[in-house]
């Protein structure tokens, strides 16, 4: 049977149009491709029995355990794994988190990777994700996440976490808001979260500014953009150094003594981060404390220890001061700020603005 000119003509047409739309859609469908880098914490962490969530070891299991144990990963993107350290986060140095930036750096470069999720420990994943978030230089999403509950516990938080961290990766409203902490359906800003409780699951929170976001069911919600300077707009952004200055931090309370400077001036340390009671108040001991720090030419960055809330300024007190960062955050910010300068007027800019 032969068919006629226009017949011929409608069916060619047909043909093209739907290999057109088979390959546009495709297109559409070819999953974002997350790459999971593991460092350890609870989240990897192992117990006797499924009881125990106290006591356990973090930083056991690897990194192609924790992605097989959530098989409904491959439904949001397509994940690869690195073991970058297999750790609990008390003992994470600042050069390793160091080189966990210059490996997110050279990941985000390439065109076939479109985000970034770490696993770490809840116990200094603030630190380790504001790092990030001054020192990433891109606009492609960085999300952190953990688990309060060890791998093996009844109700293991860690897979649930580890699934919403990648869909929020994943996501295309992720890009541009710095690098975000995801834990228990929540996205907290780096700049902001802080671990608020020893134990509980909630213990993620932002006093002051509250979440950026929350994950329901298999949606990603965003409520707003973290107005700090981060990632490609920070003064930081791609900075990698060989070798850190030493800041540490001090706290103040009823009867402190001010041999805790003098100890930090023969150690030779670049700055003090000063944690002091209510707004930031310095005791006279550790004022005289700070004074012969900065004699001897070490930066001085008061805090508050309160947990929340701005330290304002004061003419009476030597120091800059950390904005409404906490102490250990504080510390973050002056250990890259003091590689570039030791300016006071230039370093408390940064302060008001990271
Ligand atoms: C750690 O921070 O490595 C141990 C605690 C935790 O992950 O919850």
């Amino acid at each position: 049977m032969s068919l006629s000119r226009s017949a011929r003509l409608l069916l060619s047409c047909c043909f093209t149009l739907f290999i057109s739309l088979s390959w546009l859609t495709a297109e559409a469908a070819t999953p974002p491709h997350i790459v999971i880098l593991a460092t350890g914490g609870t989240i990897a962490g192992q117990g006797a029995s499924s009881e125990q969530t106290t006591g356990y070891k973090a930083g056991v299991v690897g990194v192609d355990q924790l992605i097989q144990a959530v098989p409904e990963l491959k439904h949001v993107a397509n994940v690869s794994g690195e073991q970058v350290f297999n750790m609990a986060s008390e003992d994470m140095s600042t050069s390793q988190i160091a080189a966990l930036s210059a490996r997110v750096n050279a990941l985000l470069a390439r065109s076939d990777v479109d985000g970034v999720v770490i696993t770490h420990g809840t116990d200094t994943i603030e630190e380790t994700a504001y790092y990030l978030d001054l020192t990433v230089n891109s606009e492609k999403p960085v999300v952190m996440t953990a688990s309060m509950r060890p791998s093996t516990a009844i109700s293991a938080d860690g897979p649930m976490n580890l699934l919403e961290a990648v869909r929020v990766a994943a996501n295309p409203n992720a890009s541009g808001r710095g690098v975000m902490v995801v834990l228990n359906d929540r996205i907290g800003a780096a700049r902001f979260v802080t671990k608020s409780n020893t134990t509980a699951l909630d213990t993620f929170k932002a006093p002051e500014e509250g979440y950026m976001g929350r994950i329901v069911g298999p949606d990603v919600v965003f409520d707003y953009h973290p107005d700090r300077l981060h990632t490609t707009h920070s003064a930081f952004a791609g900075m990698t150094s060989s070798k850190q200055p030493n800041v540490i931090i001090l706290s103040g309370y009823q009867d402190d003594p001010g041999f805790l400077f003098d100890a930090a001036i023969a150690q030779h340390v670049d700055g003090i981060v000063f944690a002091g009671p209510g707004a930031g108040s310095v005791s006279s001991r550790s004022r005289e404390g700070m004074q012969r720090a900065i004699a001897k030419g070490i930066t001085i960055v008061r805090t508050s220890r309160t947990g929340s809330g701005n330290t304002p300024t004061d003419p009476q007190l030597p120091g800059v001061v950390a904005d409404s960062l906490n102490a250990p955050k504080a510390r973050i910010l002056l250990l890259l700020a003091l590689q570039k300068t030791h300016d006071t007027n230039q370093l408390q800019t940064w302060f008001h603005t990271h």
